[in-house]
């Protein structure tokens, strides 16, 4: 099976090209910055250029394409918009790999979505689950709450950094999964049939609430947090602020999600569906703990070496002095 990722530079994206390329399958990867894929070229996979926002680049990547994995998201900074990529794009791409006749096709969702009609990612999400559902194509989607890998840059980057994480009074919990995890149910679930025409959400093996995330990356990390606190008041007019100017859109746009503490909905009874679906050993899908642990251990373990040669040179320096003298 010849595979077409799209959005492999990202955080997903990556593992399953990874994934794939070790189970042997043939990888082509739309991207939109040739020299910062350039990796991924390294690992085996064909790069070819394209931009879903240019519509016309997408139907030649598809050529001879039998499954599709569509990763590809908005980033917060990017000044194309969020409805351009996440909507149209999306549903030019189902409707181009239906007269490609691609056979397999999968699409990253997140878990409740429906409930949320007013945060724009949400609502464009709902939108594809519901024109995959309407076309010919044999897709799988799965719903996300969170990856481990967002919790770096939310929470153990200022922890190291001794900076503040800022958070809300309010919480709600989420089950956060290893996008290496995700990679792998992926591949498995390519040539599952009971997965053909499929949603399942995809949930870790437990719900973390930000103050649980905050003070396990305390007691793995051995630092004290400063946490800030800001009220959802100040959160939805800075919202509004964001959402003015077309230049922070997609920003404003990520903001809506603060929504969600307004209306938790609780699904954990839907944890382990996918674990039976897939024939998947739960017990063998990696825990933040661990994840953490050891992200912990392998940058102060640089910083150890850092300190390490930059006292071994100042040493050296010293001597040096002194034998001049
Ligand atoms: N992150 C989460 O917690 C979470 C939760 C629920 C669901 N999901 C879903 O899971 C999927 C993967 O998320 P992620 O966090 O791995 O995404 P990510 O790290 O933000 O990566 C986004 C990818 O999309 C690509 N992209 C963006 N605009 C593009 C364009 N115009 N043309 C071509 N490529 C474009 C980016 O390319 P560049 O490198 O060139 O920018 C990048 O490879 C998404 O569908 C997301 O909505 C994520």
């Amino acid at each position: 099976m010849s595979l077409l990722i799209i959005g492999a530079t990202g955080n997903l994206g990556r593992q399953i090209v990874k994934q794939a390329l070790d189970e042997g399958y043939q990888v082509r990867c739309l991207v939109r910055n040739l020299r910062k894929a350039i990796f991924l070229r390294e690992w085996g996979a064909e790069l070819i250029y394209g931009d879903v926002c240019i519509l016309e680049t997408i139907p030649r990547c598809l050529y001879n394409i039998s499954g599709v994995i569509d990763t590809f998201t908005t980033r917060p900074f990017d000044t194309q918009k969020s409805i351009e990529i996440d909507l149209y794009s999306k549903i030019y791409l189902i409707h181009a790999a239906q007269v490609a006749k691609v056979y397999r096709y999968i699409f990253f969702s997140i878990v409740n979505a429906k409930f949320y009609n007013n945060v724009p990612l949400m609502n464009f999400k709902v939108q594809i689950e519901y024109h995959l559902k309407e076309s010919t194509l044999k897709y799988s989607i799965f719903q996300v709450e969170g990856f481990f890998q967002g919790i770096i840059q939310q929470y153990a980057i200022p922890v190291l950094e001794n900076q503040a994480v800022w958070t809300t009074k309010e919480t709600i919990s989420l089950a956060y999964i290893d996008t290496i995890d995700v990679a792998k149910i992926t591949m498995k679930s390519l040539n599952n049939p009971k997965m053909e025409k499929c949603i399942l959400p995809l949930l870790g093996n437990k719900s973390w609430s930000s103050t649980e995330v905050i003070i396990l990356c305390e007691t793995l990390s051995g630092q004290t947090v400063k946490k800030r606190y800001v009220s959802l008041t100040i959160l939805f007019l800075l919202r509004k602020i964001l959402l003015f100017f077309a230049w922070t859109e997609n920003i404003g746009e990520r903001l809506s999600f603060i929504e969600i503490f307004t209306k938790p909905i609780m699904n954990k009874n839907v944890l382990q569906n996918w674990v039976q679906i897939l024939d998947t050993d739960f017990m063998t899908i990696n825990r933040i703990e661990i994840y953490l642990q050891d992200y912990f251990n392998r940058i102060l373990q640089k910083v150890k070496t850092l300190n390490f040669e930059q006292n071994k040179n100042q040493n050296q320096n010293n001597n040096a002095k002194i034998d001049k003298f």
